[in-house]
């Protein structure tokens, strides 16, 4: 289970949509791309009409135990799942999963329990998640992530981006029991600026990804990236990834 995650605007969405198009590339292999930011950026990079989410789900559970209709636990976990199977788009071996917005404040944790262990579940039905996580941290203290063995931090060429990354895995390892995680610096506008930048040495450096003008025009164009031309930039994600999961 991988997980995707940086500060805002570095290209978490789009190299997650890319290490997804590696990984289905097997079709052998069933992919789940979980989409948790609430801005499901994701779902338009694979090209996907994201109906309905996790929190969709959520909130209609919590409705109904409000209004004492949701019966006995027994009916809650079968329904959830049910809810939760139906809300994955599947097109062959890819299946997509939308989390939706934060969760509300409040003493939901027994739902959110329930939720984080179906969760848990569909995720075992396949044999790569990929998670696109929202900027920040905060994600890494949220019901998806707690099962990530891979964790890949994606940082600009920018001192800020980079300070980001470290606070992300200082607390990812205080909370997820992950196995590996790797730095990939994104949008490199030519092999000098690699150079002029300190990779911080508490990070495993996975590789860079250039500045390529068909992932750039792709968003303008709102294409998916299941649907480009093989690039550079596709090339150097998955040379990431191998190095990821050597
Ligand atoms: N290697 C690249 N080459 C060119 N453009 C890129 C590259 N990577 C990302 N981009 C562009 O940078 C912009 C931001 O990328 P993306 O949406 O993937 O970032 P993000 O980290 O998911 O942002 P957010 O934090 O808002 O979710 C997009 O317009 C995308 O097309
Ligand atoms: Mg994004």
């Amino acid at each position: 289970m991988i997980a995707v995650c940086g500060k805002g605007g570095v290209g978490k969405t789009s190299i997650s949509a890319a290490m997804v198009r590696i990984l289905i590339r097997d079709r052998t292999k069933k992919v789940l791309a979980i989409d948790a930011d609430p801005a499901v950026g994701l779902a338009s990079a694979l090209g996907i009409d994201a109906k309905k989410t996790v929190d969709d789900i959520r909130n209609s559970l919590i409705q109904r135990l409000e209004q004492g209709e949701a019966g006995d636990r027994q009916t809650v976990v079968s329904r959830l799942d049910y809810e939760l199977f139906e809300a994955l788009i599947e097109r062959e071996n890819l299946a997509f999963l939308a989390i939706g917005r934060p969760e509300k404040e409040g003493c939901y944790c027994q739902v959110n329990h329930i939720l984080k262990d179906i969760i848990a579940t569909v995720a075992g039905h396949f044999d790569y998640v990929v998670i696109d996580g929202e900027a920040g941290i905060e994600q890494v203290n949220r019901r998806v992530m707690e099962k990530v063995s891979h964790l890949v931090l994606v940082a600009d060429s920018s001192a800020k981006a980079l300070r980001v990354v470290q606070t992300i895995q200082h607390v990812a390892h205080q909370v997820i029991n992950y196995r590996k995680s790797g730095l990939v610096i994104n949008r490199c506008q030519s092999g000098g600026e690699l150079e002029d930048i300190v990779i911080p040495q508490t990070l495993q450096y996975l590789g860079f990804v250039p500045e390529d003008d068909v992932i750039r025009i792709c968003d303008i164009e709102g294409r998916s990236i299941l649907d480009l031309p093989e690039c550079a930039a596709l090339d150097a994600v998955e040379n990431c990834l191998l190095t990821l999961m050597d």
